[in-house]
């Protein structure tokens, strides 16, 4: 089910609770007494930040409720069983950083890891459009990656959350283009943008929100390698979570109300504390109470419908932009085993592809199965993506359309929002520091890739930083 249609979906069932005391006997026959859940913490997502805070908050005897969308945990995870062999896919997250909290995390879960081995295969870039082949960037990448990674190190407060200087460096406000061109990055561009896929025309934005994805950690990444589930695919750390935390998930449901009073944490007794009204798939309706609520899901679209925003958080929330980032698995008939094809653009800076545009399609483990991404600055519909891409594959390989042969998509993700950018000028008024300032706010905290950046493990990093001011603040409130 999208996200529009459920929103509707909602929004008539609401509806129809309202009027429930003005016909009754339409109702009272499905009526059931709405369920209460009472927990320390309510979590909103159950991607990668909702999972781990959950699992940390109760390894310190803190109780919680995930209340979570679609109808499993992991967010931008997907992985994708083939039925003839077994084999799995990840085609969303997959790779993680060889670091402390990723070791523990997948350890606490028993589910084992190993170190990623590089995909050989043959690389060819091709601007898609015209399936002419494309040259790589001239220059010396490593040379490039040098000066890259000097740039990173002039500001390792960049590392950890949002925490810019009084007086934010140029090179961080300009754009990525600005940047590229003054440190000459042009051999290492496309190495980023293949550890960055799903931003958008970056070459536009502030420089800060690449220096903030293409990391230290991750460079260090390329040099040592990354780790990546080794059983059943990335899905099945989510898959133990899920079995872990058991009752306090509420998959298939969201935030259809919410009362979040109680403000700066000195709230005693009873009648404190967020109550929010949430939504099941079985149109039941349940009502959560919580001392504190932790949104782990992007600030934007249908989550905050439901949320009483006040003036404050609703004009921060209201600058984010972000970009749209599709990808799933084609099936292709004879589809050359171990091809990765590169959309690059024959006359573009830096060879990058025009946006909207298929980004890559590359082989799986898989014959005849391939990964697509897809990238583009406006909300296009599944339909749309997946026609683009097919027709992308034909033109590449150079094929006729042929009904047994048509390329044939046997999985598929929407991942938007994706990357949550503000403006320059709202970075250079210290927008950052007053969404810092939202932490604890209305008792309200958040986690997740917009409060650091897209990745598993300085996101989980992140979490692990933020655990101290909560539990001051549910001990505050509850004087336990
Ligand atoms: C295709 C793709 C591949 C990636 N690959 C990697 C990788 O290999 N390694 C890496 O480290 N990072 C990768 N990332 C980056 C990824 O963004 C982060 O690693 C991380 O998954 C983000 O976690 P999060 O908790 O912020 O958001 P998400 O994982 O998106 O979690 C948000 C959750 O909230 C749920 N939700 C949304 N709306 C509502 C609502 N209204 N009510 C309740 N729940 C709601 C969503 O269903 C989702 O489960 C990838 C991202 C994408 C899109
Ligand atoms: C949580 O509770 C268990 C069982 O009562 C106890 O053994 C453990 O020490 C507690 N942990 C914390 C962090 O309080
Ligand atoms: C992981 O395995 C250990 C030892 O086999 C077991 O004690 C523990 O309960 C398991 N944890 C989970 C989350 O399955
Ligand atoms: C790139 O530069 C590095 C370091 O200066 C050097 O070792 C390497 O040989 C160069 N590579 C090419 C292909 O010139």
């Amino acid at each position: 089910m999208t996200v529009p249609t459920a929103r509707l979906f909602f929004r008539f069932l609401f509806l129809s609770l309202f009027l429930a005391p003005l016909c009754p006997s339409h109702v009272t026959s499905q009526a059931r007494p709405p369920e209460t859940i009472s927990r320390d913490v309510c979590i909103i997502g159950g991607g990668a930040s909702g999972v781990y805070t959950a699992m940390r908050l109760r390894q310190q005897n803190i109780s919680v409720v995930v209340i979570e969308a679609k109808g499993r945990l992991g967010g931008h995870t997907n992985t994708y069983i083939d039925p003839g062999s077994g084999t799995p896919i990840d085609f969303g997250v997959a790779l993680f950083q060889d670091s402390s909290e990723t070791v523990d995390f997948f350890a606490q879960l028993n589910v084992s890891l190993s170190r990623s081995m590089p995909v050989g295969g043959i690389l060819q870039r091709i601007d898609f459009r015209t399936g002419e082949s494309v040259a790589p960037n001239p220059g010396n990448a490593s040379e490039a990656l040098a000066r890259y990674t000097a740039v990173l190190q002039r500001h390792p407060y960049l590392a950890e959350g949002w925490n810019l200087p009084d007086d934010i460096p140029e090179d961080l406000l300009m754009s990525f283009g600005q940047l590229a061109k003054k440190y000459d990055l042009g051999p290492v561009m496309e190495t980023i943008s293949l550890y960055t896929q799903g931003v958008r025309s970056w070459l536009d934005y502030p420089a800060v929100y690449l220096l903030k994805f293409m990391s230290l950690d991750l460079v260090t990444s390329l040099r040592q390698g990354f780790l990546q589930a080794s059983g059943h695919g990335s899905s099945e750390l989510y898959q133990a979570a899920l079995r872990l935390l058991g009752g306090d998930v509420l998959l298939r449901s969201v935030v259809v109300a919410a009362s979040r009073t109680g403000d700066e944490g000195q709230g005693q007794g009873q009648g404190q504390g967020h109550e929010l009204t949430v939504q099941t798939e079985d149109e039941q309706v349940v009502t959560v109470q919580a001392a504190l609520t932790i949104l782990a899901v992007p600030p934007k679209g249908p989550v905050l419908e439901g949320f009483d925003l006040d003036a404050h958080e609703a004009t921060l929330f209201g600058h984010f932009l972000n970009g749209h980032y599709y990808v799933g698995l084609v099936r292709v008939p004879h589809y050359p085993s171990g091809l990765q094809l590169l959309n690059r653009g024959a006359h573009t800076p830096y060879g990058l592809p025009r946006l909207p545009c298929t980004f890559s399609v590359a082989a799986t483990a898989v014959p005849d199965i391939v990964t697509v991404s897809y990238v583009s600055e406006e909300p296009r519909s599944a339909e749309e993506v997946q026609q683009a891409v097919g027709e992308d594959i034909l033109r590449v390989l150079g094929r006729e359309r042929q009904d047994d042969e048509e390329p044939r998509f046997v999985a598929f993700a929407d991942h938007s929002p994706f990357e949550m950018s503000v403006s320059r000028e709202a970075i250079e008024g210290r927008f950052y520091d007053r969404l810092n300032g939202l932490q604890g706010h209305r008792n309200t905290f958040y986690v997740g890739a917009t409060w650091e950046y897209p990745g598993s493990s300085p996101i989980w990093r992140a979490v692990d930083r933020l655990l101290p001011a909560i539990i001051r603040r549910l001990e505050g409130f509850q004087g336990r």
